[in-house]
């Protein structure tokens, strides 16, 4: 949450922070700014209200020269979006930060500064690291030592940048709890909160560390850790596509990334199962060695990756024979729990950066968890390198906030897990061949699934006035209905819930009438005819349904009732086919209803604040 991009080189900085900025404008898209030390060392600084382009135009029409600088695209916390509490802040005309998380502390701290004689002008939490560096300053030889200073006395979650007009050569920054990237460049060199922003100008990065403070001048980067000792975070080149950014024909990145989605899996499965059979060494060393000593599988994640997460829950009891447990990540983190015996500690994120996630895997460790692996779209994030192993969807760039790649990747690499497990409890030979033959089908089921767009488009038509709406479905296609609810949800601000259908007649059913459309996911499986059996309760009760089932299911469709003919697929994989038409079906809604699909209101992509 929150997008930083800083830069110290000899060319003038401003472009380069503002095309950081719309890369990383998923993070957050409330207000945005910029600042730069001009050659008179005096500080620059423009904010906007609104997206980056506000920014943009602003710097336009006057524009900021500078080669060393500063820039955040905001998620509001503390104080309401608005020009004053955007980022950059700055104390005393010299001092420029900006910040990504919660300082927790920042009531005491202001009083203290105030005390002080500094005036805050902001809401923000963020105004005391700028009021603190500018204090400490005063009894210290150099920003460096005045940041570290300052850091100890901060209680939250920081990833903050932090400059000073009289030192046009150095940025300073700092590291807890919220994700930061050194990029290296030819005689320039960068910083950012995800390498995405920074891919125009280099391939060469290093990832700080938690405690990690550093100083980035044009030529040099000094990185010290938390006890202030000099140390190495070694630099690698990224072979992410430059482009991976751009919305190409799309008209939203979320309907690009829908798109992209048998790509997505077929990467995803490539190099994976070779010959037929899963290659172990994909979870990373030892991974076979961890999962034959597996007897309990406990799974933690937020939002979409938690739905993955339940369909997990399906597949690796009823096909790998082990129990498993899931549970929301900000629960999980703040209750007692019991660890069972022999447990594997499952995360499931497309970032990697999600704080409530992160402390859930940390605290995992702490209460006995003797091995962790992570689901996971971002090499390097911080759950990959806290993970015993790792699985990488590789689902590429997901810019969308409504996530939809990386939910499917997701549970391509809960089945493969699945697989990997199973194997010690006696899978048979034939069930995995049976997984891996379902796996490489999937790419060209979900073509022919994307082929229903248009049908899907104009089913639309019937959701755009409707104020509420009903997701049904039952054993693993009840975590696809609550995905489907969460899509309409968060894109088209139509209030939707999911319930599992047989919960129907213990509560939901008395909001069934005409204004409620319900949506039912309906493949021919093992409880088609029990599912039935909900919709005609439905049906008894005045519902309009819309269900999308497979012509082996026999629904047909009248006057309350639509049926959307899903292609017939294998049962294992039929979650992953019924995310489509709901992601797209969502996405159809919010169109109609005008609202901004990529950056829906209120959210932000990569939640780093718990
Ligand atoms: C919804 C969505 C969110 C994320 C959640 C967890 O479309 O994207 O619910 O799934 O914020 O994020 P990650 O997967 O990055 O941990």
């Amino acid at each position: 949450m929150c997008g930083i991009v800083g830069a110290v080189a000899q060319r003038d900085v401003a472009d380069i922070l503002v095309e950081g900025l719309k890369r990383l404008e998923y993070r957050g898209y409330d207000s945005a700014g910029v600042a730069v030390i001009n050659k008179k060392n005096e500080l620059l600084s423009t904010k906007r209200l609104g997206k980056v382009q506000e920014l943009d135009q602003a710097l336009t029409e006057a524009p900021l020269a500078g080669g060393t600088g500063i820039a955040h695209t905001r998620w509001a916390t503390h104080g309401a979006p608005s020009e004053v509490n955007a980022h950059p802040h700055i104390s005393s005309n010299t001092i420029a930060v900006v910040h990504n998380g919660i300082i927790e502390n920042h009531q005491a701290l202001r009083s203290q500064l105030q005390g002080l004689g500094y005036e805050f002008l902001s809401q923000t939490d963020t105004e005391v690291i700028t009021h603190l560096v500018h204090h400490e300053l005063k009894t210290s030889d150099s920003l460096l030592s005045a940041v570290q200073k300052t850091v100890k006395q901060l209680e939250g979650a920081y990833g903050t940048v932090v400059m000073d007009s009289r030192d046009q050569d150095n940025l300073i920054v700092a590291r807890s709890g919220s994700p930061l990237v050194i990029g290296y460049g030819l005689g320039e060199n960068f910083i950012a909160s995800d390498i995405m922003a920074l891919l125009p100008v280099t391939r060469k990065f290093s990832y700080l560390e938690e405690g990690d403070v550093a100083q980035i001048s044009r030529f040099d980067v000094n990185i010290f850790d938390i006890d202030g000792k000099p140390v190495i975070r070694e630099a690698k080149e990224v072979s992410v596509s430059h482009d991976s950014g751009d919305k190409g024909e799309y008209r939203h990145y979320m309907l690009k990334e829908t798109y992209e989605q048998p790509t997505a899996i077929r990467n995803s499965l490539e190099g994976r199962l070779v010959a037929g059979k899963l290659d172990i060494n994909t979870f990373g060393d030892g991974a076979d060695e961890i999962f034959k000593n597996v007897e309990h599988v406990q799974i933690i994640a937020c939002g979409t990756s938690y739905h993955s997460g339940m369909v997990a829950r399906y597949w690796l009891e009823e096909l790998a024979g082990v129990s498993c447990n899931i549970e929301i990540a900000s629960e999980f983190r703040y209750r007692k729990s019991f660890v069972p015996k022999n447990s594997l500690l499952v995360t499931i994120s497309q970032s990697g950066e999600t704080a409530d996630t992160l402390a859930a895997l940390r605290l995992a460790k702490e209460i006995g968890y003797q091995s962790s692996l992570v689901i996971c779209n971002v090499p390097g994030s911080s759950l990959v390198r806290e993970s015993d192993l790792a699985f990488m969807t590789k689902a590429g760039a997901e810019i969308g906030v409504a996530s939809t790649k990386a939910f499917t990747t997701q549970l391509v690499g809960l089945l493969m897990m699945t697989m990997a497990i199973g194997k010690h409890h006696g899978m048979s030979a034939d069930k995995q061949a049976e997984i891996t033959q379902s796996l490489m089908s999937l790419p060209a089921k979900l073509d022919e699934v994307l082929a229903l767009a248009s049908s899907i488009e104009d089913l639309a038509e019937d959701f755009a006035d409707k104020n509420h709406a009903l997701f049904l479905g039952r054993g693993d296609q009840y975590p696809i209905a609550m995905e489907g609810a969460l899509k309409l949800k968060e894109i088209s601000y139509i209030h939707a819930e999911a319930y599992a259908a047989g919960e129907l007649k213990h509560g939901p059913l008395a909001l069934i009438d005409a204004e409620m459309p319900v949506i039912v996911v309906a493949p021919k499986n093992d409880l088609i005819e029990k599912l039935k059996s909900n919709v005609e309760e439905v049906r008894a009760r005045g519902g309009l349904m819309y269900v999308f089932a497979d012509s082996d299911a026999n629904f047909s469709s009248d006057d309350t009732c639509k049926v959307i003919n899903v292609p017939v697929c294998d049962g294992i994989i039929a979650p992953i086919v019924y995310t489509l038409p709901l992601q797209l079906l969502s996405y159809y809604v919010a169109i109609i209803k005008g609202t901004d699909v990529d950056q829906p209101r209120n959210l932000a992509k990569s939640v780093t604040v718990e």
